[in-house]
């Protein structure tokens, strides 16, 4: 009898036919989040999750007492009670690396952005506002040969890293929970304690995963550590930083600007000050989401469900946090 699954988000054509050939499917076809009573009365009979941000907890593991594997469609897995999985023996995959240089891209898209005010630009033009000679109020800040401050050197802070030395000539710092003497050496990069490294960096990027440690890492204190012509970029999760004192260190010009794909909630909320600010360029979470890429990790994470359900160990069994 082949195991029975649940996928709560619509995959390729291909992953789906691929996990049908070993497991029993059921799938949730809105465009919404599934409900999540839903959710519990479709995992009473299943052996497998796939999913991508849905909070897999006390409550839902519960509810879910066939429950053997949870496939996560993303790198991070915060969504994860860890403890409680454990607790129950079920595993938990995600999917690394496929997604580490389509992340660092929209890093230094959100850099360059920001620094550049290529948003903002695009309005001007769009609305008719680009007149003959009237230029200087829309200048921008240079990426290049300027400082960056990485906090959270894993494989996509590497990734960030490499364009930022190699294709932008920057000098790069990087404050992480342990030194890379690895990547020190292959990438020129140095090691800072992170107050260091946000007093002297011209751009901050945040790619720290969220953890106890981690959670609101960079709040006010932080932020009136930084130049006021720095930037700020966020790309891990909006938990990270404090949100409310990225607010006001934008609106007083603690720091100069904000390139944000991450919030405290999402959807950011349709009345969330970051909208009305000229100064934050937003993107809706969108850091792995080339169709490549995220065909990529729809098969990684249908190898880790499957793998996980017929007796094998799967590729990226969640234990330690490392992104
Ligand atoms: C991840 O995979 O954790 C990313 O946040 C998805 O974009």
């Amino acid at each position: 009898m082949k195991p029975t699954v649940f996928i709560d988000r619509k995959l390729p054509r291909e992953v789906e036919d691929y996990i049908a050939e070993h497991c029993i499917i059921d799938k949730w076809e809105g465009n919404e989040s599934i409900p999540r009573q839903l959710l519990f009365e479709k995992l009473a009979n299943t052996n497998g999750l796939l999913t991508a941000g849905t909070a897999i907890d006390a409550e839902l593991l519960e509810r879910a007492p066939h429950l053997k594997v949870v496939s996560s469609m993303s790198v991070g897995y915060n969504h994860f009670d860890l403890a409680a999985m454990k607790a129950k023996g079920i595993m938990g995959t995600n999917t690394p690396h496929v997604l580490n240089d389509t992340v660092a891209d929209l890093a230094l898209a959100l850099m360059l952005g920001a620094a550049r005010r290529v948003a903002e630009l695009d309005r001007y033009v769009k609305d008719g506002s680009w007149k003959k000679g009237d230029g200087t109020k829309l200048f921008g800040i240079d990426v290049h040969h300027a400082k960056l401050g990485i906090i959270g050197m894993g494989r996509i802070g590497e990734a960030v890293a490499r364009r930022a030395r190699f294709g932008f000539d920057m000098e790069v710092s990087y404050y992480n929970r342990s030194r890379k003497p690895e990547a020190e050496e292959k990438l020129g990069v140095r090691y800072s304690e992170l107050n260091e490294l946000l007093a002297a960096s011209d751009f901050v990027v945040m790619l720290a995963p969220l953890t106890a440690e981690t959670n609101k890492l960079i709040g006010k204190k932080e932020f009136e550590m930084m130049k006021p012509s720095s930037i700020f970029i966020n790309i891990s999760r909006g938990q990270t930083v404090d949100e409310q004192a990225l607010v006001e260190a934008l609106q007083a010009g603690t720091i100069a600007a904000a390139g944000l794909d991450v919030y405290e909630k999402e959807p950011i909320e349709t009345n969330h000050p970051f909208l009305q600010m000229a100064n934050v360029l937003t993107l809706p979470h969108i850091g792995s989401a080339t169709t490549q890429t995220r065909n990529d990790m729809a098969m990684l994470a249908a190898q880790n469900l499957v793998s996980a359900l017929t007796g094998q160990t799967p590729p990226n069994l969640v234990d330690e946090l490392s992104v």
